[in-house]
């Protein structure tokens, strides 16, 4: 962060766009919309925004079409947007789709790290395709040790799966299920200076993790209904949809507010 300026990101998650036919059989027929409306939400914040990151499941099936719509409704944004792959991603399209807006690292993972308002963004792929759980191996863990090193200005690390338990047994068995204790290590390195944020749970929630602020943001999709300390298949809820803003200011203080709004139902 440069001195004198202060920082403010826009967290998103879990849009799940689709063109013509759902994956998934929860998210809203009117997706496509909802998310027009946080656009223009976005778009009206005052100050706005300096960057939208958006982590993971930016589409529903991935196809060439769903890449494309996302493409076309984020690209009203007036701030720029960074986004990594969730589970409902593919990894090939979504290269395709946003190589010539996004410095992918090379490779088959879709990772990334590049200087934005002042801070660090990374972008770190959890995928396994074909799973739903998420996952980092030692390629991917060495290439974050790699861009972690010598980080002295604030630092995002967007990645979809959580790292971290969220208190309920359903959620936490499809979160991280590998490579956690060493990104737990590669954080600890960096006191201060990283925040984790992650998507997947499609319910905003925000806690501590080795040091790390992070958090969850919701998915204006579907969201499931609040059940801390569950167990059972969580079922889902009509919530008012949250987003979360980042705001990093000079003297090293920051707050993290929610940012609500009320998407109109499907009719
Ligand atoms: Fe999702």
């Amino acid at each position: 962060m440069n001195p004198g300026t202060s920082m403010l990101i826009a967290h998103l998650s879990d849009l799940h766009l689709f063109a013509h036919r759902p994956e998934t059989a929860h998210t809203r027929p009117d997706i496509a919309l909802r998310v027009c409306q946080i656009v223009a939400d976005l778009t009206e914040l005052r100050p706005l925004p300096d960057l939208v990151l958006i982590s993971g499941d930016v589409t529903d099936g991935g196809s060439e079409d769903d890449y494309a719509l996302a493409r076309s409704i984020l690209e009203k944004l007036p701030m720029p947007f960074l986004l990594v792959p969730g589970n409902h991603d593919r990894r090939d399209t979504m290269r395709a789709a946003f190589s010539d807006r996004l410095d992918f690292a090379p490779g088959e993972h879709l990772n990334f790290r590049v200087s934005a308002a002042g801070g660090i963004i990374i972008g770190l792929d959890t995928t396994i395709p074909g799973k739903v759980e998420g996952a980092l191996c030692q390629a991917r863990l060495e290439w974050l040790a790699k861009a972690l090193t010598g980080v002295d200005s604030p630092t995002f690390v967007m990645m979809h799966h959580p790292p971290f338990s969220t208190g309920h047994k359903q959620w936490d068995r499809t979160n991280l299920t590998a490579g956690g204790a060493e990104l737990a290590a590669l954080i600890e390195q960096a006191p201060g200076q990283v925040r984790l944020l992650c998507g997947h749970v499609h319910q905003p929630i925000h806690t501590i993790w080795h040091g790390a602020y992070a958090a969850i943001a919701g998915s204006p999709a579907f969201e499931y209904a609040l059940d801390i300390g569950g167990s059972a298949e969580p079922h889902l809820v009509a919530s008012t949809y949250t987003y979360w803003l980042h705001h990093l200011r000079p003297d090293t203080t920051f707050s993290v507010h929610p940012r609500q709004v009320n998407l109109e139902r499907p009719g």
